[in-house]
């Protein structure tokens, strides 16, 4: 592997081989999502946390400060938003150039497998890969299912990864499913890291499938609303970084995020 590859993916992926992405880039398709309508607030507290922010080149420009920042993955698919017909109809939105002016570790686009623009969001990674490989850019290639949430299980999941992997990616983002995940991780043959969705019901939950997910071969996580939906957001990712980079069990971050959350509480009367 050349040394810029190499070393882009080294800032990304920490000496331990585990990483945690922290995933902003929900308003390229969802406008003002939930808790992130003002990005530069929600980021800020979060970045000292993260090994990488995933992130569109408008949030990145107006809400991060380039003094104090973490290393970027760069948002360069969409065109498509929730008040449209089909989400998977999305195009490449930012350049290669653009991406190196902006000092991007990677860039990340969307793939679409199983729908109507399966072959063009395929295409679309391809063309991407070319790119990137040209720069030293890795491609982290994001198995998107749309609003059919009902697609997170292994045997979808493991064809949308491998298909990823094949084309080209260097990091594949996926689901994190209850059955057969370690199939979906061992037949792509580059690092997987899991998305949350939607916010799930309670801490602890994140906690168990963030767990379960590393014992299974996933390398780290890309999450974003089980983040910054939290209550507690800061006390979250504190508690998933004890996990991915502290060998913490799902029992001692969720007694972590307590102390944490008792903390903030007290400090803020
Ligand atoms: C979708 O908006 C993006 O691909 C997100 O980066 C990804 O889904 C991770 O965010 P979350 O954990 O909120 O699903």
């Amino acid at each position: 592997m050349e040394w810029g590859m190499a070393n882009r993916l080294a800032q990304l992926i920490a000496a331990d081989g585990r990483c945690l992405f922290l995933a902003v880039d929900h308003g390229y398709f969802q406008g003002p999502t939930h808790k992130l309508e003002e990005p530069r607030k929600t980021i800020e507290p979060l970045l000292p946390y993260a090994d990488a922010i995933f992130v569109t080149r408008g949030v990145l420009r107006s809400s991060v400060d380039p003094r104090r920042t973490r290393p970027i993955i760069l948002r360069v698919s969409g065109g498509v938003s929730m008040a449209g017909k089909d989400l998977s109809h999305e195009g490449i939105t930012t350049s290669m150039e653009e991406a190196l002016r902006l000092n991007a570790s990677a860039v990340g686009l969307s793939v679409f497998v199983g729908s109507e623009h399966e072959r063009e969001s395929l295409l679309n990674l391809s063309r991407l890969v070319d790119e990137g490989e040209k720069y030293g850019i890795p491609v982290m290639a994001v198995t998107a299912v749309g609003r059919e949430l009902e697609k997170r299980e292994a045997r979808f999941l493991a064809l949308a990864c491998r298909i990823a992997a094949e084309l080209g990616a260097r990091v594949v983002k996926t689901y994190w499913c209850a059955e057969g995940f370690e199939k979906v991780v061992q037949g792509c043959p580059v690092p997987v890291v899991m998305a949350g969705g939607p916010q799930v019901d309670t801490e602890r939950q994140v906690f168990d499938f963030v767990y379960d997910g590393l014992q299974k071969g996933a390398i780290g996580v890309n999450l974003g609303r089980n983040i910054w939906q939290d209550d507690f957001p800061v006390a979250m990712i504190r508690a998933l970084r004890a996990i991915i980079h502290d060998k913490a069990t799902p029992q001692q971050a969720e007694e972590l995020y307590y102390s944490l959350k008792k903390d903030e509480i007290q400090r803020i009367g």
